[in-house]
């Protein structure tokens, strides 16, 4: 067996050589690298190990309150746990990857930890190749997705020319009287039915705008690099984007008003919910400058949604109850026929508003991440990379897959660790200006959920006994 051991150099790495200069033995399946610190990994360095040919991966890292660089571990370990989620979620046994703590004096537990970790990866080998067959034995009528039943047959049926009949004469004002200087919103002229995107900053052009079922695309995305202040006819979804890029400081509160449109949900040419609007549960803009159409607050928990889906309450922080349970043959087998639909045309990066990156990680030469050939593997990569950087950043838009060609559905991928965020941190992605994005910050006492537990260390340094750091003063501002 072959897995791939990232060891942090001040704790784990030397835990290594106290468990060799000891005597301690463990079996010899792992291959170790040296890191810095557990912060410095990487997600794409555990799913690309993974992708070429790595039975399971362990990495360990100083434990908590103990890291040379202070809180580099407590980061880390809230990527780990969503990272654990999406492997999971995509079809990997969940115990081929471990993530663990051992200290420099630790030799024995070094050993005992890759004794276990190495059981644990050897089964959940087995257990997958076991899954595959039962997948392959129950052959294509059992791989019948749960999720598109959602869509059910609503059709939708928008007050539109109520809320364009308030939002022209608003656009208009708002140019006329300088507060600002271009409107981003629709008109009318897409295939189909689809409302296009429309630039307008003389009130003269703003009779074109419209406000309909059909305004699919999102228009975040345009807001930055413009120059002066932007107004923005603003669905939920992209008034979250428009909240999270602030906090992402791709642009400034005050160059932006937002136009808030209560919403309904998006139809497909056919008139019926897109998917992604069937799932939605914000029905109105979280923040806004101005609303039109009344305050519809969230679907409610009593609200009854095709096929057993449930969803929350906006902005309380009660918990997801999203229902959605695909059996562990099928989840396995769904990502890889999602995987052979797809053709790497990178259309869902170029729709999203949150894949803004100048040189996507797929394209950069240093390293060089993607292999020549766009096989099964580099779309795995690709597709799970991109997944990792949209974690506690997705608006659950649904641009990704409304932009697909090849009919790809790979929002429920990111669904599942958008929910795992807000129900594990009570972090819901561009809700309001406050709120420290959920990867971007740690607490003391997260969950360490799917870690390695072998009993209480003997090394609690810094550490007191409800789990808080003792000596956070500063620390927690770093
Ligand atoms: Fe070891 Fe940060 S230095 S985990």
């Amino acid at each position: 067996m072959k897995i791939v051991a990232f060891l942090c150099t001040w704790c784990s790495y030397a835990g290594a050589d106290l468990a060799g200069t000891g005597r301690n033995q463990y079996p010899p399946d792992i291959r170790v690298i040296r890191i810095p610190c557990s912060g410095r990994i990487n997600p794409i360095y555990i799913i690309k190990a993974l992708l070429e040919g790595a039975d399971g991966v362990m990495v360990s890292g100083c434990h908590p309150g103990d890291c040379h660089y202070l809180v580099g571990n407590y980061f880390a370990r809230r990527r780990f746990v969503v990272l654990k989620q999406l492997l999971t979620a995509a079809g990997f046994d969940e115990n081929r990857v471990q993530f663990t703590w051992v200290s420099a004096s630790e030799g024995a537990r070094f050993a005992d930890v890759v004794k276990d970790v190495t059981q644990k990866v050897a089964a959940a080998v087995e257990h997958e190749a076991t899954q595959g067959e039962n997948a392959r034995a129950q052959g294509d009528g059992s791989l019948v997705l749960t999720q598109g039943v959602a869509q059910g047959d609503g059709s939708l049926v928008l007050s539109a020319g109520l809320a364009q009949g308030e939002l022209i004469p608003l656009c208009k004002k708002l140019l006329e009287d300088g507060t600002v200087d271009t409107v981003i919103g629709f008109q009318i002229g897409g295939e189909m039915g689809l409302s296009l995107p429309y630039f307008v900053s003389s009130p003269d052009e703003a009779d074109k705008f419209v406000w309909n079922n059909r305004c699919v695309p999102m228009l975040a995305d345009y807001l930055r690099g413009k120059q002066g202040k932007t107004a923005i006819v603003a669905k939920p979804c992209d008034a979250r984007a428009v909240v999270n890029l602030i906090k992402e400081n791709q642009l400034k509160r005050d160059d932006v008003y937002i136009i808030g449109m209560s919403c309904d949900g998006i139809a497909d040419s056919e008139g019926k919910l897109l998917p992604a609007c069937a799932d939605c549960t914000v029905k109105t803009p979280p923040v806004y400058d101005v609303l039109i159409g009344e305050e519809k607050g969230t679907q409610g928990e009593n609200a009854s949604f095709p096929n057993g889906l449930r969803s929350k309450t906006m902005g309380t922080g009660s918990p997801v109850t999203q229902t959605i349970e695909p059996s562990p043959c099928l989840d396995s087998d769904r990502f890889q026929r999602e995987m052979e639909k797809c053709i790497l045309c990178y259309s869902c990066r170029q729709s999203c508003y949150g894949c803004y990156c100048k040189t996507c990680f797929v394209e950069r030469g240093e390293p060089d991440w993607q292999t020549a050939e766009p096989d099964i593997g580099a779309k795995m990569l690709y597709h799970l990379g991109r997944a990792m950087h949209l974690a506690g950043r997705c608006v659950e838009c649904g641009a990704c897959e409304n932009a697909c060609a090849s009919g790809v559905d790979i929002r429920y991928l990111i669904k599942s660790i958008t929910d795992f965020i807000e129900e594990t941190y009570d972090y819901k992605t561009g809700m309001d200006l406050e709120t420290e994005p959920a990867m971007l910050t740690y607490k003391a006492d997260d969950p360490e959920t799917g870690f390695q537990c072998f009993g209480k260390s003997e090394n609690t340094s810094n550490t007191d006994t409800e789990g808080d750091i003792t000596n956070t003063g500063g620390v927690a501002n770093v």
